[in-house]
């Protein structure tokens, strides 16, 4: 599949509706300035060939209601910051004010409107909302790579009333994410960790038969070791679906796919800081036991793999890592894959997992680091995310 890039539009001199991802506003402040930074190539690609930019995104989950926490108004300081530019903010992002101040908006301006999501026509896809929003601009380009999943008025809507191509971020996040999967540099090795296989199955499924070798950490791989047979007493599993691990577990053998679990795990008795932790092997778990990390003997196994490694993926934390104590794996392994930059692709996507290599400061060390949460685990699990639909050549 193709999809519309900003090379394919005529955006020169234009009024431009530049959809955003800025869904980083919490009790009124600015949590992450991940994604605002990475869409900045495109506003200055944009504000170089003398447009007038119109940002819209949503934040949060108001469902329809105007939540002043909510508000997108302390994302127009932080960008006007990292611009060194005036951003004005525009109280709503439909209506006669909106229609006014767009309408007056010069080249090299910029505003920001209001959250969409403030209006319940953003996530029902209303068409009188998705026109009234393509009125304000002369063309659409759309950087919300992390809410390509969604099948809302801004994301699919306003790209059917005007001319429209994917902005830079969305080509980089499509591109580095679709080619893992086309053709990516081998030996290629998958990390995936996380809480629940029901979340990565499909993921899981399409990195069989794509990687060399996946290694399973996180919970997720409690029901796998259970599906060999392993009694991981407290820890959190999903029986369930300790079947479908050991469907998994066949589907990689077929393939020819090196699947690896954990040899040794980090243990506790209770999820909370403080508490005695000891690492023990596999299958020698005590009673009342959680794993919560993944041993060292393991994580020293990776090296020779990730030394090797052409391509690396890492989706899912290797522990419970909101707490230090079991964050270490995790760690070990932002630092190993930052030592192949420039050696092999490394990239890294999902929400937790690129939120834990920001709080390290080491999200500037890897080839890509995805913005997406849901939505890069949709494009890899080989869902069609209807953002990208509505960009297709
Ligand atoms: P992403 O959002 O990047 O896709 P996930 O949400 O799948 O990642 O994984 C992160 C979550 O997995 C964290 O909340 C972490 O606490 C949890 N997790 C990882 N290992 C364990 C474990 N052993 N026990 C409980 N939770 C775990
Ligand atoms: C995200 O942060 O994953 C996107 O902005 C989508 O948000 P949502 O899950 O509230 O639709
Ligand atoms: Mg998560």
């Amino acid at each position: 599949m193709n999809i519309k890039l900003l090379k394919d539009l005529d955006y020169r001199n234009k009024k431009v509706y530049l959809r955003v991802d800025y869904n980083v506003v919490e009790n009124s402040k600015v949590i992450d300035e991940f994604r605002i930074e990475q869409s900045l190539p495109t506003i200055k690609e944009l504000l170089a060939k003398n447009c007038s930019l119109i940002l819209a995104s949503h934040n949060g989950r108001p469902e329809g209601k105007v939540e002043k926490s909510l508000s997108l108004r302390p994302v127009a300081q932080v960008l006007a910051n990292l611009l060194k530019r005036k951003v004005s903010f525009i109280d709503d992002c439909v209506g006669q004010e909106v229609s006014a101040e767009a309408e007056a908006l010069k080249p090299g301006e910029i505003m920001l409107l209001e959250n969409l999501r403030f209006h319940e026509a953003e996530e029902k896809n209303n068409s009188l909302f998705a026109k009234s929003m393509a009125r304000l601009a002369e063309v659409y380009v759309d950087d919300a790579f992390a809410n390509a999943h969604r099948a809302h008025a801004s994301m699919v809507g306003v790209p059917k009333y005007l001319p429209h191509a994917a902005g830079l971020l969305m080509q980089k996040e499509f591109e580095t994410l679709t080619g893992l999967l086309k053709s990516p540099r081998r030996p290629f090795l998958a990390v995936v960790g996380g809480a629940k296989i029901s979340t990565k199955i499909e993921v899981l499924k399409s990195l069989i038969g794509k990687a060399d070798i996946i290694f399973i950490g996180g919970a997720m791989a409690n029901t796998f070791l259970q599906a060999q047979g392993f009694d991981v007493e407290k820890s959190l599993t999903e029986p369930d679906l300790i079947d479908t691990a050991r469907e998994i577990i066949e589907l990689s053998k077929n393939k020819k796919v090196d699947l690896i679990l954990p040899t040794d795990l980090v243990v506790a008795k209770a999820v909370k800081p403080g508490a005695n932790k000891r690492t023990v092997e596999v299958g020698k778990l005590e009673k009342g036991d959680i794993a919560l990390d993944i041993g060292k003997e393991t994580m020293r196994s990776l090296i020779p793999i990730i030394k090797k490694a052409k391509t690396i993926f890492w989706n899912g934390t290797l522990g419970y890592a909101e707490l230090s104590d079991y964050a270490l794996a995790s760690k070990d392994l932002a630092y190993l894959m930052a030592l192949r930059k420039g050696k092999a692709e490394t990239v890294i996507g999902g929400g937790d997992t690129t939120a834990f290599v920001e709080k390290l400061g080491m999200h500037n060390r890897y080839s890509f680091v995805s913005t997406g949460g849901g939505a890069s685990l949709e494009l890899l699990s080989g869902k069609q995310l209807p953002a990208l639909e509505a960009l297709r050549t």
